[in-house]
C-alpha cells in the first residue's frame, strides 16, 4: 500500500492560525529582525517568506539588507543595537554569510534570549541537556509532523542521515529526548543502506538528490525528507527517491510541502516564545 503523505503545508496553516490567535492575546506585538547580507537568491526567497509569515500572524518584522561587501564590524554593531531594543524579540541572521564573515562570531553575538534560530552555543547546550529555550526550527517542525500523525518515536529506531549543526545533530537530540534509539549516519558511513534499513523512522538531511532509494528503506518505515535540492528544471526535490520509496514507506513527507512549511512555522513559534519571555 502506498504511504500516507504527511502534509506539512496543511499542518503549517493550522499552526499559523493558532500562533496568530496567541499573538493577538499578548499585551504587545512580538518583533522579529531579519538580517540578510549580500544577494544570495535562495536567501532572498527565504527571507521574503519569513517576512510574509510574520505579517500573516501579526508579528512585526524588520529587514536589514547589508551589501555583499559589508564588514563584520558593521554587522556586529547592528546586532548589538538589535540586542538592546525592547520592541525586537527575535534576531535572525540568514546564512550563509559572504566569506569575509566569521559566521560563528556573528551567531554568538546574538543575545541568546533573541536567538530564534537556536544557533547560539548557549541554546544548543540547553537543548543538549534537555532544557531547551528555543527549539531548532527544522527538527522541531519534524517533531510536530510526527505528533500530528500520531507517530510516537518512543522505543523506535530513528536513523538520521546528515550531521549538520542546523538539522542532523539537533534532530537526533529531539528524537532522543522522546525516548527513541537514535543513529546518526553521514558521508563516511561505509554501508549507508545497511543502517537506514534498520530505521523505523528515517530522517534524510543531506542535500543529495535520490540518495535514499527504496532498497535502503524498511517496509513500513516513516520517511522524513528534510532536504531541498534543485532539479535541472529548477523544481525542488529532496534526498529521497520519492516515487519508489512511497511504495514501501508507511508515511512520507513530500518535497516541497513537507518539512519546509513547518520550519517556517517554528520560527514564528520561537518568536512568540521570545516575546513571552520578554514579558509581552
Ligand atoms: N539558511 C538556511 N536555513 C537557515 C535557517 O534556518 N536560518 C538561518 N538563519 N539561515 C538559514
Amino acid at each position: 500500500m502506498p504511504a500516507t503523505i504527511i502534509d506539512g503545508k496543511a499542518l503549517a496553516a493550522k499552526c499559523k492560525a493558532r500562533i496568530k490567535g496567541e499573538v493577538e492575546a499578548l499585551s504587545k506585538r512580538p518583533g522579529l529582525a531579519v538580517i540578510i547580507v549580500g544577494d544570495n537568491p535562495a536567501s532572498r526567497i527565504y527571507v521574503n517568506h519569513k517576512k510574509k509569515d510574520c505579517e500573516e500572524c501579526g508579528i512585526y518584522s524588520e529587514e536589514y539588507a547589508l551589501p555583499e561587501q559589508a564588514a563584520q564590524k558593521e554587522l556586529l554593531e547592528l546586532i548589538d543595537v538589535l540586542n538592546g531594543r525592547e520592541d525586537i524579540d527575535g534576531i535572525l541572521c540568514q546564512l550563509p554569510l559572504p566569506e569575509q564573515f566569521d559566521e560563528k562570531a556573528v551567531l554568538e553575538a546574538i543575545d541568546p534570549g533573541k536567538d530564534v534560530d537556536c544557533f547560539h552555543p548557549y541554546n544548543v547546550g540547553k537543548l543538549m541537556i534537555g532544557e531547551p529555550v528555543f527549539l531548532p526550527c527544522t527538527p522541531a517542525g519534524v517533531m510536530e509532523m510526527l505528533d500530528e500523525y500520531g507517530i510516537d518515536p518512543k522505543g523506535k529506531h530513528c536513523v538520521v542521515v546528515g550531521r549538520s549543526n542546523i538539522v542532523g545533530k539537533p534532530q537526533a537530540m529531539l528524537l532522543l529526548h522522546r525516548h527513541a534509539t537514535v543513529t546518526i549516519c553521514h558521508s563516511r558511513t561505509p554501508d549507508l543502506g545497511a543502517v537506514t534499513r534498520q530505521a523505523d523512522i528515517l530522517v534524510a538531511a543531506v542535500g543529495k538528490r535520490d540518495l535514499i532509494t527504496a532498497d535502503m528503506v524498511k517496509e513500513g518505515a516513516v520517511v522524513i525528507d528534510v532536504a531541498m535540492n534543485k532539479k535541472e528544471d529548477g523544481k525542488l526535490c529532496g534526498d529521497v527517491a520519492y516515487a519508489e520509496v512511497a511504495e514501501k514507506a508507511s508515511y512520507i513527507t513530500p518535497v516541497p510541502g513537507g518539512c519546509g512549511p513547518m520550519t517556517r512555522v517554528m520560527l514564528l513559534q520561537n518568536t512568540l516564545t521570545a516575546a513571552r519571555t520578554h514579558g509581552k
